[in-house]
């Protein structure tokens, strides 16, 4: 198969246009993504159905708890098939999958069902970023399935339409997820995030699962709900840009204390504002502020370990590679069946076979 295609006007890469040929097509792709943790958090959209954030945000891509995706297409079936694992997909995320490949179809002109096997080694829905993950590597093998072949810009602003903080897991190491500016095409077309280059350092995360059943209120209801009703909402949102400016001068020479000063003053605020909701968001639980405790007790006693906290109750200590292994024995002993990872910053999503990988 042989197709052209043009994605229009790309202001992130500076172009008004951008023509791939695409010289053959494979009926199936596999492609391998790992999730993102945000030290600035994107909390709230300005456009629902485009995906628009508020704000920028900024992450570092882990290099564990991967996603697998395999993307076939079969003719023969008469609507998209999801497997998780080896079990059917619910209901709800096949829906939510379908209406992802809908939009890809669009993109490519293309037609045909396809089948979507997926694993997740994240615990899915435990605020540890399965979306993210989970739509950067669905992106990729999709677009690739049905003859795309986006460049980074355009495959992250793909992700954003499965899942805002996916555009993020789509580069490697640091990403910086450009809110971008308008409605409608304008707005879709600023939107994408692009890998930040830092200065030679050893940053570490210590994932600190203390929960990992999926939560009782997805982060797309709690943002839209803390977007329209906590007054403190807007408060927090004017923090970000100088708290993006602040970590990227500090990525630049790499002074981890500085990052994850500020991250941890913006992961704290957005729960803030999630308190402040009506009716309340708590993500946050008994063993989570256990462990919040124990970095601020690490830290009195001399350690750079900062903490971050998605929407969920699990804690990520950010921390320097060489401190990460008795900061996960510190963080697992704050209460029972409390596990830790270690992870570091991991690659962008690949492609692991289809499309000349
Ligand atoms: C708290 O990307 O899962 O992890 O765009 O609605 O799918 P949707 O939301 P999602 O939100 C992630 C929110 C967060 C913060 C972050 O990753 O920046």
């Amino acid at each position: 198969m042989s197709i052209l295609y043009t994605t229009g006007r790309e202001s992130g890469a500076g172009h008004e246009s951008r023509t791939a040929a695409v010289e053959s097509t494979p009926d199936h792709a596999t492609a391998i993504a790992h999730p993102n943790i945000a030290l600035v958090k994107y909390w709230g959209k300005r456009d629902d159905s485009l995906i628009l954030p508020v704000t920028d945000s900024l992450s570092m891509t882990v290099d564990i708890f991967p996603t697998v995706t395999t993307v076939s297409i079969d003719p023969q079936v008469r609507a998209d098939t999801v497997v998780f694992g080896e079990e059917p997909a619910p209901e709800h995320i096949r829906a939510r999958i379908t209406r992802f490949l809908d939009l890809i179809r669009e993109f490519a002109g293309a037609s045909g069902h396809a089948v979507v096997h997926t694993r997740n080694s994240v615990p899915t829905g435990a605020g540890l970023a399965s979306s993210a993950s989970g739509f950067a590597a669905l992106a990729l093998a999709a677009a690739t399935v049905y003859g795309l072949r986006p460049d980074r810009a355009t495959l992250s602003r793909l992700a954003r339409r499965g899942s805002g903080s996916a555009c993020r897991s789509v580069h490697g190491g640091f990403a910086l997820w450009h809110a971008g500016a308008g409605w409608g095409a304008d707005g879709d077309h600023s939107s994408y995030a692009e890998q930040l280059y830092t200065s030679e350092f050893d940053p570490a995360m210590v994932i600190t699962v203390v929960d990992d059943r999926a939560k009782r209120i997805s982060s797309r209801d709690a943002m839209h709900r803390t977007l329209s009703t906590s007054p403190l909402y807007l408060a927090w949102a004017n923090t970000c840009a100088a708290d993006i400016a602040g970590i990227r001068a500090a990525l630049g020479c790499g002074d981890l204390d500085a990052i994850g000063r500020i991250a941890e003053h913006n992961a704290l605020g957005m729960h803030a504002t999630m308190l402040a909701a009506r009716p309340p968001i708590r993500y946050l639980s008994p063993k989570s502020v256990a462990v919040l405790d124990r970095i601020l007790h690490l830290r009195e006693q001399g350690l750079c370990v900062y903490a971050t906290v998605d929407a969920g109750p699990n804690v990520v200590a950010l921390c320097h590679e060489s401190d990460a292994v008795a900061v996960a024995a510190e963080l697992g002993a704050a209460g029972e069946h409390i596990r830790t990872f270690i992870a570091r910053p991991g690659p962008g999503a690949a492609l692991v076979s289809g499309g000349g990988a």
